[in-house]
């Protein structure tokens, strides 16, 4: 190596420190070197930053910064500033930035090279407008800890009510908000989500129709992203992201989704432009925007691990109508065939080969697992399966008939969990067959399952889901009987949950809480009406899981309660 290419070398890198960034790819066309200090003058607006600022993928050297410039010029030259202080009286990074209609006047920035655990904010200016942007807030990660506090949340459904969730967790003490998905619904105005109070709270969808293609999306996220409480989450925390189904459509599988039918274009179409929009507003630390799966070492103490178990590998949900026949006879024989097929995945092989080699070969205390859908056996009998069927049909009458179903079934499991020797075999029976109630989650990919649960045999494992709209608490059990772990899951920030497909009042929900208590063997508590969050605190050997709820989602005064709070120490 010559000198002068060694010269050049060095020249380049302490370019890059002094100007303090790297942009993002898709968002790289310039970047300068510009270490000035610069005061902003008062007359200065917010006008133009109407998306507020947003922090995402903290690491404990970089951190990336993103905002949106709302204008009618081709291309704008954004200024960004770095401080310790939120005054800006010590800012150690800035620079300057060209956005354009290609990522529809979204910028992302990665702070690279960053110290440790630092509190950080960062803004943005345009000095030709005279417009500057709120002051967000971030961190960088510790090198090493004995303490974490995340705050977990999924089900942003903007029709369905206000984001008290996400205020409430923007003035939380939790260090990071970890997003599981469905951050946006792809419905059209009063379709899924729409309810008595959409209209009055100014909260129908836009565009109105279903969003199928680039505009649309980017249309969708810059409605969410006007939510002053979702800005508010943004500005004062970081969020790592995953996607769930709705950021594309419902039920999605990686080649498809339950609610894209063929008039409505070729499918990888729909998904490209949905991943890009996603991109665009929720950036994340990858090379490849169709790669969502990622991990963070938190200070050696959580290694969080953010899976994709919707797009990337998924095979095709099942669906029990396709095992029933014209007499109404479920066939049991080839529903096992299917569901028990070695080769079904949820995460595809190279995903799941890299989430194991990520489990075993890490020295963390605890290995976290991000993602969407409940990990957790939710076997239910048999008979409760159907009643529940005819339920989520709406008839009166099949109401009463599940809770009568429900009643006799919850009678009989505490007799059998007594060791009641008057039971019957026909009673056992009615108890014992059980099918998993969602083929959607991983219950409808227990071969997969099992194959990660041997594979994280002596690791502390926590498993993180969103996607029900309900809060659970389970235990993670092995076919041979260990336990390999616990899984927290979250209820909804707005989407409604079992209280509404059953149609039973707040009254009437304790009891059905009480019987899939009893009922689901794994299953330590659920909550199937609240909306709400999770927070979860790390310490070496405890986590500490908090369940909040916020009382209404229908008026933006609101009050919060944790309902339950439990321990899990190894
Ligand atoms: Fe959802």
């Amino acid at each position: 190596m010559s000198q002068n290419s060694l010269s050049r070398r060095r020249f380049l890198v302490n370019s890059i420190l002094t100007t303090g960034g790297l942009l993002l790819a898709p968002n790289f066309i310039s970047c300068t070197d510009d270490d000035t200090i610069f005061g902003i003058p008062d007359d200065y607006t917010p006008d133009n930053f109407a998306h507020g600022v947003a922090s995402f993928d903290p690491a404990h050297n970089q951190v990336i910064i993103w905002t949106r410039y709302n204008t009618g010029k081709p291309q704008v030259k954004i200024y960004w500033q770095v401080a310790y202080d939120s005054l800006f009286e010590s800012i150690f990074r800035s620079g300057e930035v060209i956005t354009d209609h290609t990522r529809d006047y979204t910028l992302a920035i990665e702070l690279q090279n960053l110290e440790a655990d630092k509190k950080l904010y960062y803004r943005f200016f345009n000095q030709e407008d005279r417009s500057v942007s709120i002051v967000g807030e971030t961190i960088t990660l510790p090198i090493a800890t004995d303490s974490i506090k995340l705050a977990v949340c999924s089900c942003s459904n903007y029709p369905a009510g206000l984001f008290n969730v996400y205020k409430a967790m923007a003035n939380s003490d939790a260090d990071i908000i970890v997003h599981l998905g469905d951050y946006i619904y792809e419905y059209g105005q009063g379709q899924y989500g729409t309810n008595e109070y959409t209209t009055s709270l100014d909260r129908a969808h836009e565009p109105a129709n279903e969003i199928l293609n680039l505009s649309e999306y980017r249309t969708r996220y810059k409605q969410y992203r006007s939510d002053k409480n979702l800005q508010l989450a943004h500005q004062k925390k970081p969020f790592i992201c995953v996607w769930d189904d709705h950021e594309i459509a419902n039920d999605t599988y990686k080649d498809g989704a339950e609610n894209h039918q063929a008039n409505e274009g070729n499918f990888n179409a729909r998904k490209a432009d949905a991943i890009k929009a996603y991109s665009e507003f929720l950036p994340l630390r990858s090379n490849d925007s169709s790669l969502i799966y990622r991990n963070f070492n938190i200070g050696n103490l959580v290694n969080l691990i953010m899976l994709d178990t919707r797009v990337i590998g998924r095979d095709k949900q099942l669906d029990y109508v396709n095992y029933i026949d014209a007499t109404g006879n479920f066939n049991s024989t080839n529903f096992q065939t299917d569901w028990l097929n070695p080769t079904r995945t949820l995460l595809g092989t190279t995903q799941r080969n890299w989430l194991i080699s990520q489990v075993t070969g890490s020295s963390a205390h605890w290995q976290v697992l991000g993602q969407q859908v409940l990990m957790g056996k939710m076997f239910i009998p048999a008979e409760m399966l159907l009643s529940l069927s005819a339920v989520v049909g709406g008839s009166p009458t099949a109401l009463q008939q599940f809770q009568q179903t429900l009643t006799e079934l919850v009678t009989i499991k505490l007799r059998y969990l007594n060791g009641d020797p008057t039971l019957t075999s026909a009673e056992i029976a009615r108890i014992t067959t059980v099918l998993p109630y969602n083929l959607d989650a991983w219950d409808g990919y227990p071969v997969e399952r099992e194959l990660l649960y041997s594979s994280f045999a002596g690791k502390k494992v926590v498993c993180l889901a969103g996607d029900t709209h309900n809060a659970w608490y389970t235990n993670l059990v092995a076919n041979n009987s260990n336990e390999i772990g616990k899984e927290f899951a979250t209820s909804s920030v707005t989407s409604p949950g079992l209280e509404y497909y059953l149609g039973i009042d707040a009254s009437s929900i304790t009891g059905f809480e009480n019987a899939m208590q009893i009922l689901i063997d794994d299953l330590n508590y659920v909550n199937a009406s609240d909306r709400g969050y999770l927070t979860l605190t790390f310490t070496t050997n405890n986590v500490e899981s908090k369940w909040n709820f916020v009382n209404t989602i229908f008026d933006e005064n609101f009050s919060e309660n944790t309902e339950r709070v439990e321990s899990y120490s190894i």
